[in-house]
């Protein structure tokens, strides 16, 4: 099993976000404000030179969280034949160690409610209420503080 993980282009990502994050919707609704920023990095874990894995972190502030060096990870997802074998898991530790040579304070997202305990298991935690993104469903702010 060959794995690696590449920094890449907003392209490379977004059919994967599309299909499992984005399902039925056309491609320019795929895109994320910051997509094009400097600072944004999109990660795309390869495996059998596919792209079965990705993530997104952007440098952009939750107001409801108080630190200042804040991190944002978006469009998270597995494919579905690779979901539960491990990819996620390894995409999000590789994602928080790269952001720890900027010296993060937190990261931070809106986690699919049916994802929080993928979330939880990884060491994050719920802040607040459920709360609904309309078309994509209810969602929990998650968050891992690093001060
Ligand atoms: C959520 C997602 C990113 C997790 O990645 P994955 O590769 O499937 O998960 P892993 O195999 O790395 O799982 C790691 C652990 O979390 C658990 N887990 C994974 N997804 C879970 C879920 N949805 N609910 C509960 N537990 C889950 C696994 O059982 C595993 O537990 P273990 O360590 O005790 O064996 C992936 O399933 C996915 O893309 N789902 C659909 C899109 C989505 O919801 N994205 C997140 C948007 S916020």
């Amino acid at each position: 099993m060959k794995i690696h993980i590449e920094e890449v282009n907003v392209e490379i990502v977004l059919p994967v976000r599309q299909a499992v994050l984005r399902s039925g919707k056309p491609r320019e609704e795929c895109f994320f404000e910051g997509d094009y920023a400097e600072e944004t990095i999109h990660l795309a874990l390869y495996k059998d030179e596919e792209v079965q894995a990705i993530a997104t972190i952007l440098k952009d502030k939750s107001e409801k969280l108080k630190s200042n060096n804040q991190f944002h990870l978006r469009g998270m997802a597995v494919i579905p034949e690779a979901q539960g074998k491990g990819l996620g898991k390894h995409l999000l530790l590789y994602a928080e160690d790269l952001i720890m040579q900027q010296s993060p304070t937190v990261l931070w997202f809106n986690a699919r409610t049916s994802a929080v305990k993928f979330y939880q298991k990884n060491n994050f935690e719920v802040f607040g209420k459920e709360f609904d993104i309309p078309t994509v469903g209810p969602h929990f702010l998650m968050f891992k503080n690093y001060e």
